[in-house]
């Protein structure tokens, strides 16, 4: 299992001051020092944390790989299309949201979707698609021919504490999407109390993890979270 770590809300804890830190990439060399598989950024265009020259200093320094967030924006996929992360996922993205609230629909309207997919796929990048664990969705992606999918683990994250039905139904889109040949990503709301169901379903081969391990770090440093996460994570994963 692969443990990638998001670190957006460095970059958040530094643009509440327009100042120069804390550094993101010397987050994400902690991160790596603690176990992460790779690094994860969500370049916004609304810019509220990562900034352009942020991705640029990660795509130089990550050791691992790093995997960038986007919405499908023209502006951003360009960008994305230049640097050349090893890794993009796309995103919706509603400039008054908190965070990323949902999956990727990729109804009717996907032109824009496939648009950009087609662009990041081009340029030798790996893309997956953000999408919500629904059977639907997950057929329309594999008809994208993209090669992953990222499963929203939202609902789960929300629920979890009062009943496994979010789970179960995370555990059969898991297994609908690898059997349509997708590679299964997971990742949103999910901490050190909850991640370990959601390691253990088989067909997932990465998580994303940003809130909850940054807030860990502000008591323990990076480093030290991103152990912590990475033991529940192979944990749940030992037999
Ligand atoms: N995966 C995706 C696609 C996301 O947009 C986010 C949030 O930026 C995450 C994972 C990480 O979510 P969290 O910060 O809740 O761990």
């Amino acid at each position: 299992m692969r443990l990638y770590v998001n670190i957006d809300h460095v970059a958040t804890v530094r643009e509440a001051r327009r100042t120069d830190e804390p550094d993101p990439v010397r987050a994400a060399a902690a991160a790596e020092r603690g176990g992460a598989d790779g690094i994860t950024v969500h370049l916004r265009e609304d810019r509220r944390h990562i900034q352009d020259a942020d991705v640029r200093a990660l795509r130089a320094a990550v050791r691992t790989v790093l995997n960038l967030e986007l919405g499908a924006a023209p502006e951003i996929v360009r960008i994305a299309s230049r640097l050349k992360p090893f890794q993009a996922t796309l995103v919706p993205e509603r400039r008054q949201e908190i965070t990323t609230e949902g999956g990727l629909a990729l109804s009717g309207a996907s032109r824009k979707i496939r648009a950009a997919s087609e662009r990041l796929t081009t340029a030798g990048i790996r893309v997956s698609l953000f999408i919500d664990p629904d059977p639907g969705t997950i057929d329309r992606a594999a008809a994208l021919g993209v090669p992953a999918v990222e499963l929203h683990t939202g609902r789960y994250a929300r629920s979890w504490r009062r009943g496994d039905a979010a789970l179960r139904a995370l555990a059969r889109a898991a297994a609908h999407a690898r059997a349509r040949g997708l590679a299964v990503h997971a990742g949103h709301g999910l901490t050190y109390d909850n991640v370990r169901p959601v390691a253990a379903i088989p067909e997932i081969e990465e998580l994303n993890i940003g809130h909850s391990i940054v807030s860990h770090a502000i008591f323990l440093g990076m480093e030290e979270a991103v152990r912590r996460m990475r033991q529940l994570v192979d944990e749940a994963r030992t037999p």
